[in-house]
């Protein structure tokens, strides 16, 4: 139980919980739906979503669950490895209380079919390494939004690499963003190489010694990204432009696309050792002692 009062899980496998100790169905809200900004699509329009990590199914839940109290549709995929996750949350009364009758029913219907379909939106469930089923995903199909809620770089490198990052940036639409709670500078530099616009999640009310929820990266065909102060995001600061100039910003590389995770972090670490970029620990005593 998080402090929201809403379930969650450890992995032990991952040594990661799910979500953070602050709330399961609270981080879904700051971290991934506020950002998601809704209220910018048009009515009777159809948002694409693509949900990669969707593990006990918070993210998408809490969307569908604003979404549906619009005349938005969706058009929604899913990548995830393990059913665990949803199957144990599903068992659970207090994450069956926190949805309608309709969102738990699309949760179920995942559950038992991988794949769901009303009168305002559908989805399907594709289960397996994201780094192999994202190639079943049509070049086609376009998302407006990618929720990317993978473990963290350190414990789960294979989904924060160069290559599967520019994967995702290809799938977007003009427009499109992917939406992540992950700040680290390896993450925001390949996004920002991949051609996106990168942006910082403000800190929330709940939150506030904290520098950011989050990033942004938006598709750069969209010329209105702006910066107004109503904005859940906001340009990076000096000090996390300087991050990106430091040895955290050395990306996560895989080079077959199913490199091992102790491949990646091992090789890493070896391309941080020969960098040119500025020590980590320097800009750290700059802009936090
Ligand atoms: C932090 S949890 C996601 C939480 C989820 N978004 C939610 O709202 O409950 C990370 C998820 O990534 C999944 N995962 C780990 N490695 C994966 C991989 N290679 N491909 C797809 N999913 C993976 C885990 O099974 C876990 O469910």
């Amino acid at each position: 139980m998080t402090k929201d009062g809403s379930f969650s899980l450890k992995s032990n496998y991952f040594n990661e919980t799910f979500h953070s100790g602050s709330g399961a169905l609270n981080e879904a809200l700051t971290k991934f739906i506020c950002p998601s900004q809704i209220e910018i699509f048009k009515e009777e329009s159809t948002i694409r979503i693509l949900d990669v990590c969707f593990g006990l199914g918070y993210n998408s839940a809490a969307l569908l669950d604003a979404l549906q109290q619009t005349s938005i549709k969706a058009k929604w995929l899913g990548l995830e490895i393990d059913p665990r996750p949803l199957d144990l949350a599903l068992k659970e009364k207090d994450f069956q209380n926190l949805w309608s009758t309709n969102i738990l029913s699309i949760l179920q219907s995942l559950r038992k079919h991988s794949q769901w379909n009303n009168d305002w939106s559908e989805g399907l469930l594709l289960w397996g390494d994201a780094r192999k089923m994202i190639k079943a995903i049509s070049k086609t199909w376009k998302a407006d939004l990618v929720f990317l809620d993978a473990f963290s770089p350190t414990h789960c490198p294979e989904l924060w690499t160069e290559e599967f990052l520019s994967k995702l940036a290809k799938l977007l639409s003009p427009g499109g963003r992917i939406i992540t709670y992950c700040r680290a500078a390896a993450v925001r530099a390949s996004l920002r190489r991949s051609g996106l616009q990168i942006f910082s999640i403000k800190p929330s009310q709940f939150t506030q010694n904290n520098w950011s929820e989050g990033t942004i990266a938006i598709s750069s065909d969209n010329k209105n990204v702006n910066n107004a102060k109503d904005q859940p995001w906001q340009l990076l600061s000096p000090m996390e432009e300087e991050h990106l100039l430091t040895r955290a910003a050395t990306p996560y590389r895989d080079l077959s696309g199913a490199d091992k995770p102790c491949e990646i972090i091992d090789r890493r670490k070896i391309e941080q050792f020969h960098s040119n970029l500025k020590v980590t620990s320097d800009w750290r005593r700059r802009w936090f002692n």
